[in-house]
């Protein structure tokens, strides 16, 4: 049985593993020799300073989805000022995905949002990433720009955004 539940700080290495593999999956086609250099695994205490954050402006939460004891999904998410939120990250383990996983991550993050009354959400996703940019269409994101060469040489970038309704 899957759960989804609030990151813990002993997540963090299985946390550090997924979002590379993760990265990895739809990146280093595109990047090549340069993805290693470009996209390196961030370190597990990278994830405990940051997955669970507060400052005045910005408060940061993320959620883990678990089977069985193994960590198989990782969404963060951000209330800012202005009414303001975005979606910094979502993954699913490799063997794990199109099971609904990043859509019950969501839910999660989407009651986040509208428990602080959020106006606008927004995130963005590489041109290339076919999977996550239906994954986003299908969460009610809409483009809202599009960024050439933009996280790296070679790879696009589309802003998406949804707004949230009461
Ligand atoms: C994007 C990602 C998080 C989606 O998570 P998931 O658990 O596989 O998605 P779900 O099973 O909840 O599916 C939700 C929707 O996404 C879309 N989707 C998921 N997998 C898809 C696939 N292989 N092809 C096309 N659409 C797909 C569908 O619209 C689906 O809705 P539906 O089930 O009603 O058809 C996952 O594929 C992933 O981790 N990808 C690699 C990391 C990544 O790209 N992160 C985003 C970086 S911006």
């Amino acid at each position: 049985m899957i759960k989804i539940r609030k990151f813990k700080d002993e997540d963090a290495e299985a946390v550090a593993d997924l979002i590379y593999e993760s990265y990895r999956s739809f990146l280093s086609e595109r990047l090549g020799d340069r993805f290693e250099q470009l996209c390196p695994r961030l370190s597990a205490d990278h994830y405990r300073q940051t997955a669970l954050h507060r400052t005045e402006d910005v408060e940061t939460v993320s959620f883990v989805a678990e089977e069985d004891g193994k960590l198989v999904g990782f969404l963060q998410a951000e209330a800012r000022a202005f009414g303001l939120g975005s979606l910094n990250l979502v993954a699913t383990a490799p063997g794990s995905a199109g099971k609904g996983i990043g859509s019950r991550l969501f839910e999660e993050a989407y009651q986040f949002w509208t428990g602080r009354k959020l106006r606008k959400i927004v995130t963005s996703v590489a041109s290339c990433n076919k999977t996550a940019l239906a994954y986003y269409l299908r969460h009610d994101f809409v483009p809202e720009g599009y960024r050439k060469d933009h996280f790296f040489p070679g790879v696009d970038d589309i802003e998406l955004a949804r707004f949230l309704h009461y």
